[in-house]
C-alpha cells in the first residue's frame, strides 16, 4: 500500500470550491489513518509546528502548498495583491520549523515563482502557484525512488538493518529516503529485517516507522532507544539507515536527537552508516553542521508525553529536537543521483555540476 503523505486538491471546475491541502494527521497513527483537508496558511502553519505533518521532505511541501492555499480564497481583483499575499504567507511558514532545510529550500522556490509571475491575470497566478507546489511533491516521489534504487544496492538478502525516528513515505510525498532502500530491496525478493528506534519523546519510531513497514510487510522489530547499543552488540546489524534534516558542505547532518549517538555507536561496532536524503536537504551554504539551527520543543513533550505526567512538575528540561552527526561518521551519503562517498567536501559539492 502506497501512503500519499500529503497532496494538492486543485479547485472545483467552475471554481465554487478552492484548492485545499489533503494531508494524513501523522499525530492521530497508528491509531487512526485520517486525512486533514486545509484550506488556511494558519492550519498549516499549526500542521507543520504540531508534526501533524513531519519529517523534511513533507513539511517542505507542506510550505509550497501553504503559500498556494493562502491565496486561493482571496478576491481575484489584482495579481500585485495575490503577489503581496503570497510572499507574507511565505515569510509566515518560514518561522513553523527552524531545522529541515527543505521548509526554506521550498519555500525560496516558490517566492521565485511569485516574483516571475507578476504578468499573469490573477486566475492564472493561482493555478501557477498551485501548479509549483504539485511539481514539488512529484519530484519528491520521484527523487525517493530513485534514492531508493541507489541505496538498494548497499543491501543483500537477508540483512538487518536499524533505523531512527520515520524517514519513510510519511516524511515524504511518499516511499521515504531511509526506508526507501528497503521498500525496493524487499520488492527485489531480498528478505530485509528492520530493527526501529522507538524515537523518544514523539515517537516517530514506535508510531510510524513500526506502521508504516508493517503495512508494506517488512519484517520489523521495534526496539526503545537505549537498547541500540545492546543490539548491535548482541546481534547481527548490517547497516544503520537513516534520514536528514539538513546536510551541511563538509557532510555533517541534522537528524532527529539520537542520531548522533547511533552514528558512534555504529563506528565502535564496525557497522556502516549511511544518511539517505534528497538534494533539497543538501545546505551548501554552511560550511559545517555547527551553523545548524537546532530546535527546541515544549516541556510537555518529555514531562507529558501524550497527555501522560512521567516527571515532576516543574523540573528543569532541555529538549532538543535534532542533533548534528559529523561527516567523518557517516559511511555514505545516498541522495537522488548515487552513492556519494567521503570526503563529502569534495563529494557534495561536485554534485552540483551534475
Ligand atoms: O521532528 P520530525 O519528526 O519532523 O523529524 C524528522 C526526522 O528527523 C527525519 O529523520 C528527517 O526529517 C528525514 S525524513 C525523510
Amino acid at each position: 500500500m502506497i501512503i500519499r503523505t500529503i497532496e494538492w486538491s486543485p479547485d472545483t471546475p467552475a471554481h465554487l470550491t478552492p484548492g485545499s491541502v489533503v494531508m494524513v494527521d501523522q499525530t492521530l497513527l497508528p491509531g487512526e489513518l485520517t486525512y486533514l483537508r486545509i484550506r488556511d496558511v494558519q492550519s498549516v502553519w499549526r500542521a507543520i509546528q504540531t508534526l501533524q505533518v513531519r519529517g523534511a521532505p513533507a513539511i517542505g511541501i507542506a510550505a509550497a502548498m501553504g503559500v498556494t492555499v493562502a491565496i486561493q480564497a482571496l478576491p481575484e481583483t489584482t495579481t500585485g495583491e495575490l503577489t503581496s499575499a503570497a510572499l507574507q504567507a511565505a515569510d509566515y511558514l518560514a518561522t513553523s520549523r527552524p531545522t529541515a532545510v527543505n521548509l526554506f529550500w521550498a519555500l525560496d522556490r516558490m517566492r521565485g515563482v511569485i516574483r516571475a509571475s507578476g504578468a499573469l491575470p490573477p486566475h492564472e497566478f493561482k493555478n501557477r502557484l498551485a501548479r509549483e507546489s504539485m511539481t514539488i511533491r512529484d519530484e519528491d516521489a520521484a527523487m525517493c525512488r530513485a534514492i531508493g534504487r541507489h541505496g538498494a544496492e548497499l543491501l543483500r538478502d537477508g540483512d538487518t538493518v536499524l533505523t531512527h525516528c520515520n524517514a519513510g513515505g510519511l516524511a515524504t510525498a511518499e516511499y521515504g529516503t531511509a526506508l526507501a532502500p528497503i521498500y525496493v530491496a524487499t520488492s527485489q525478493n531480498k528478505h530485509i529485517h528492520v530493527y526501529a528506534d522507538e524515537t523518544r519523546p514523539l515517537l516517530q519510531g514506535a508510531r510510524l516507522t513500526a506502521w508504516e513497514l508493517m503495512q508494506a510487510g517488512v519484517d520489523v522489530t521495534l526496539i526503545c532507544d537505549n537498547m541500540a547499543a545492546h543490539v548491535m552488540k548482541t546481534k547481527t546489524i548490517n547497516a544503520v539507515m537513516v534520514g536528514a534534516d539538513r546536510i551541511a558542505a563538509n557532510g555533517d547532518t541534522a537528524n532527529k536527537i539520537g542520531t548522533y549517538g547511533l552514528a558512534v555507536l555504529a563506528k565502535a561496532h564496525g557497522i556502516p552508516f549511511y544518511v539517505l536524503a534528497p538534494s533539497s536537504t543538501f545546505d551548501l551554504s554552511l560550511d559545517s553542521g555547527a551553523r545548524i539551527p537546532i530546535e527546541e520543543r515544549a516541556a510537555e513533550e518529555i514531562t507529558m508525553g501524550f497527555g501522560k505526567r512521567t516527571a515532576p512538575e516543574g523540573v528543569k528540561t532541555y529538549s532538543p529536537a535534532f542533533d548534528v552527526t559529523p561527516g567523518g561518521l557517516i559511511t555514505a551519503i545516498v541522495c537522488e543521483k548515487g552513492i556519494l562517498a567521503p570526503p563529502f567536501q569534495t563529494t557534495l559539492q561536485s554534485l552540483l555540476l551534475i
